[in-house]
């Protein structure tokens, strides 16, 4: 029995990919949602300007573990370019949707990794080219 939770949600929430930490990390996201508590920790590792691993650690709930497993599935092997790129929805889609009212769980996905992205550009000195979205322009439709 899946619920309102589609098949692959359930399958990253059950065998989440990429769990855990990378020591030496290249950038480093952490979010919260205050509304809910959940906290989600994105790791990544660069090389040449391509994503070679991502890995997360995320206190929440199922479907934020189900979107933080797919988000670090979806950014492995692109370019940091292309990695901003990914967007909430994108993480919902690829794990056949969510119900509407955990759409924040995979904002979160975004969030976190934007600011792994975020903290990225920082380490190698460099501004990055984008601007981390607030937790208002992010929850606003909630
Ligand atoms: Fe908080 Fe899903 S209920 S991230």
């Amino acid at each position: 029995m899946t619920g309102p939770y589609s098949e692959k949600v359930m399958d990253h929430f059950m065998n989440p990919r990429n769990v855990g930490e990378i020591d030496d990390a290249d950038g480093v996201g952490t979010v919260g949602n205050p509304a809910c508590g959940d906290i989600m920790q994105m790791f990544i590792k660069v090389e040449n300007d391509t994503i070679i691993d991502a890995k997360f650690k995320t206190f929440g709930c199922g479907a934020a573990i189900a979107s933080s497993s797919m988000a670090t599935e979806l950014i492995k092997g692109k370019t940091i370019t292309d990695a901003l790129k990914v967007t909430n929805e994108e993480v919902s889609n690829e794990l056949g949707g969510l119900p509407k009212i955990k759409r924040h769980c995979s904002v979160l996905a975004e969030e976190a990794l934007h600011n792994a992205l975020a903290d990225y550009y920082k380490k190698q000195g460099k501004e990055a080219p984008f601007k981390l979205k607030t937790s208002d322009e992010f929850h606003h439709d909630e």
